[in-house]
C-alpha cells in the first residue's frame, strides 16, 4: 500500500490524538516497518490494518468507525492534493463517483504504477447512484469513509447506505448513495 496512506494516517492520528499516541499505536500494533513511513514508499497493507486495530484498543473507538473516519479525511486530503481531478465536476458528487474507475483510477495508476487499487462498477438511476466495491483487501469501511468525504465535499444531501455482497467473486461490498429532496 502506498505510503502516503499511511502517513495521512499517521498526521490524522496526531491531530485527532497526539504524537504519543503515534508512538504507542506503533509500539503496540509491532509493525515491522517500525511505523517510519514516507509518501513515496510502499508497505504492507495488513500494516494500516494492524495500526488501525491498535488505535482502536487504545481509543475504545471500534475498527470499522476509525477506517470511515480516516476514508473522510484521506478524502478531504485527495482533494486539497489533486484539485484537477475536480475541474469541471459541476454534476457535483455523482459525476465524480461516475468516473472513478475510468478516470480517477486511471489517473492514479499513470501516478503510482504500482499502487493496487480497487476497481468499481458504477450506475446511476435517477437518483440513486449504485456502486460496487471490488478489492482482494477489506477495506469496504475506509471506501465508506472515502465516499461520505467526498458527499460532504461537494455539500451535497445525499444518504450512503451499503451492504455485503456474497457470491460475486472479488465484489466486496455495494454503496447505495440516495439524493436526498
Ligand atoms: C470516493 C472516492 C474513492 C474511493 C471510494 C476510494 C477507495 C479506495 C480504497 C478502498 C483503497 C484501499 C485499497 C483497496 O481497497 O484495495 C484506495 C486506495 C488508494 N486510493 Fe482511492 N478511493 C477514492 C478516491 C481516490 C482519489 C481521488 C485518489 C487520488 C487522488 C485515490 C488514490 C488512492 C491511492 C494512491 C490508493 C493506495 C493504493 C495502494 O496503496 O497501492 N483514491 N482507494
Amino acid at each position: 500500500m502506498k505510503g502516503m496512506i499511511f502517513t495521512e494516517f499517521m498526521e490524522m492520528v496526531e491531530a485527532s490524538w497526539s504524537m504519543d499516541m503515534v508512538d504507542r499505536i506503533i509500539a503496540d500494533s509491532k509493525v515491522a516497518s517500525g511505523g517510519s513511513y514516507t509518501s513515496v514508499g510502499t508497505y504492507p497493507h495488513e500494516e494500516i490494518i494492524a495500526l488501525i486495530l491498535a488505535l482502536s484498543q487504545a481509543t475504545g473507538i471500534a475498527p470499522p468507525e476509525l477506517a470511515r473516519t480516516f476514508g473522510k479525511h484521506l478524502f478531504g486530503r485527495f482533494a486539497l492534493a489533486y484539485p484537477r481531478f475536480f475541474h469541471g465536476m459541476d454534476g457535483g458528487c455523482f459525476q465524480f463517483l461516475y468516473g472513478i474507475e475510468h478516470v480517477i483510477l486511471a489517473e492514479v495508476s499513470k501516478l503510482y504504477p504500482d499502487a493496487e487499487l480497487p476497481t468499481f462498477e458504477v450506475k446511476i438511476e435517477k437518483s440513486c447512484l449504485n456502486l460496487t466495491y471490488y478489492s482482494p483487501h477489506p477495506f469496504a469501511d475506509l471506501a465508506q469513509g472515502l465516499i461520505e468525504g467526498c458527499v460532504a465535499h461537494f455539500a451535497e444531501d445525499i444518504e450512503v447506505g451499503s451492504e455485503a455482497i456474497r457470491g460475486q467473486p472479488g465484489a466486496r461490498t455495494r454503496f447505495i448513495l440516495t439524493r436526498r429532496g
